[in-house]
């Protein structure tokens, strides 16, 4: 259970890389196939531990999938589903588990949950939102032991306003909705550029959502939607992430399968630090070239189209040795700053109130032995090792497993002195999954 990262101090990144497909696309998009019965296929689809799992529990509920992991390419023949029951196990796997309930109340009229969804310990994460409002569209919850049971005879349409545009409520709500009498509305919906990836593979199974502004998605029900072929959009959390880690040690990168205009404030905030960005056409491809003597920038995270709270923590990594201090404001998630704790252990100079850090940039960060509690903490971790004076050890490797495939290929690649130390449990899914997945559905 014990790998880790080793880190070593590394020379300015420099080189063109492209990127995997979205996480945070491709998770909910596997839990949509639910909707349909029949054969298949999703495109980019990113080689990461929390891809399986939402594979294998999949397969629990009765789906035939594979996975050719040279191609990206994931099949899933969803004919004969005959389980509505995720067990306990399952959902502690990953976050995304809770978006499965959606679609089963959709194909089945029924979902049984064995408790709260796992990921990130990154706040208290309910899901009330989702539960609420699956109420006001018919659906009836009891317990039985350690079971949610959520049931309802026909999905009805309703006008849905959610206090907080909840990325999970909306995809939750729009899968129960696509087969719903009638016509719901859900106000203050997340407009994630990942939630309109999905979306878009939604209307090509047949499903009828329009979006208004502001915030507002439109979904009329239909009898039944179609199996798909959908290509997963490729990951901005990872494109941000491998922006910060040139940024830090004063490099130069090119993305060129990275879109800009899902990356917005992110960009902005690298250019009023000195950093240059050039933009491709048509906003595709990002090219960074790093000042040598950054600016402290100040953030606010939110939600889409404001700074992605998934950047957060690497961001604090670099405004932690640039020029000047900085206040860097979590607004989305309330637990957010387990990554500040560890940085300061590396000598980062941050004050934390709140939901604010208080960050002050100093010369030198040193390597030491730091623990990664999320996903994003340990891409902030991973940076600050290659910039640190000695050997970074960065516990957690789970986390960063959950959320990139082979990030850490990418930044050896661009010059990053970055090794997998794998020992004990921690990587049997990912490698029997591997094994397993190399047979491909025809
Ligand atoms: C998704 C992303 C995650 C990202 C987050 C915010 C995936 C797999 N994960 O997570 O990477 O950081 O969006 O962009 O796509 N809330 C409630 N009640 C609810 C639901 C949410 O109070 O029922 C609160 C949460 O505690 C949090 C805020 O709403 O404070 C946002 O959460 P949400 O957008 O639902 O995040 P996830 O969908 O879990």
């Amino acid at each position: 259970m014990n790998g880790y990262l080793k880190i070593d101090p590394s020379r300015a990144l420099s080189g063109t890389v492209e990127l995997a497909g979205a996480k945070n696309a491709v998770l909910v998009t596997i839990a949509s196939l639910v909707l349909t019965a029949g054969k298949s296929l999703l495109h980019n689809v990113p080689v990461s531990a929390d891809v399986f799992e939402m594979m294998e529990l999949l397969r629990h509920l009765g789906a035939v999938i594979s996975f050719d992991t040279e191609n990206h390419q994931l099949y899933a023949d969803t004919t004969n589903l005959y389980s509505w029951r995720v067990s306990s196990v399952m959902m502690q796997k990953t976050r995304a588990s809770i978006l499965i309930m959606g679609a089963l109340l959709a194909r089945f009229g029924k979902a049984e949950i064995g408790g709260l969804p796992g990921g990130d310990a990154i706040g208290k994460r309910p899901i009330d939102y989702h539960l609420k409002n699956l109420a006001k569209m018919g659906v009836s919850f009891h317990h039985e032991g350690d079971y949610l049971c959520a049931e309802v005879a026909t999905l009805q349409s309703a006008r849905l306003v959610l206090e907080y545009p909840s990325v999970g409520a909306t995809e939750n709500i729009i899968m129960a909705a696509t087969r719903a009498q009638g016509t719901t509305k859900i106000i203050n919906a997340a407009c994630e550029p990942e939630v309109f990836d999905f979306i878009a593979c939604l209307r090509k199974m047949g499903a009828k959502i329009t979006m208004q502004t502001p915030a507002t998605i439109t979904v009329e029900g239909v009898d039944v939607l179609h199996p798909v072929e959908h290509t997963i959009m490729c990951d901005r959390l990872e494109a941000g992430s491998l922006l910060i880690a040139t940024a830090a040690t004063g490099g130069e990168i090119i993305i060129p399968n990275a879109s800009a205009e899902v990356l917005d404030v992110f960009l902005l905030k690298l250019e009023e630090m000195g950093h240059s960005i050039t933009i491709g056409e048509n906003g595709k491809g990002i090219h960074l070239k790093s000042t040598q003597s950054p600016q402290a920038v100040s953030i606010k995270t939110g939600p889409f189209p404001g700074f992605p709270t998934d950047l957060q923590a690497p961001m604090m990594m670099l405004q932690s040795i640039a020029c000047g201090s900085c206040i860097i404001e979590e607004t989305v998630f309330e637990n957010r700053f387990h990554h500040a704790h560890e940085l300061i252990k590396m000598g980062a100079d941050i004050k934390i109130e709140h939901n604010k850090a208080f960050v002050t940039g100093v010369p030198h960060l040193y390597g030491t032995e730091v623990v990664a509690a999320d996903i994003r903490a340990s891409t902030a971790l991973v940076i600050a090792g290659l910039v640190a004076h000695d050997t970074t050890i960065v516990h957690g490797l789970s986390h960063w497993k959950r959320g990139y495939e082979s990030l850490e290929k990418k930044l050896q690649f661009l010059g990053a002195k970055i090794e997998v130390c794998e020992d004990g449990e921690e990587n049997v899914i990912l490698h029997e999954a591997k094994n397993v997945e190399k047979q491909v559905l025809k």
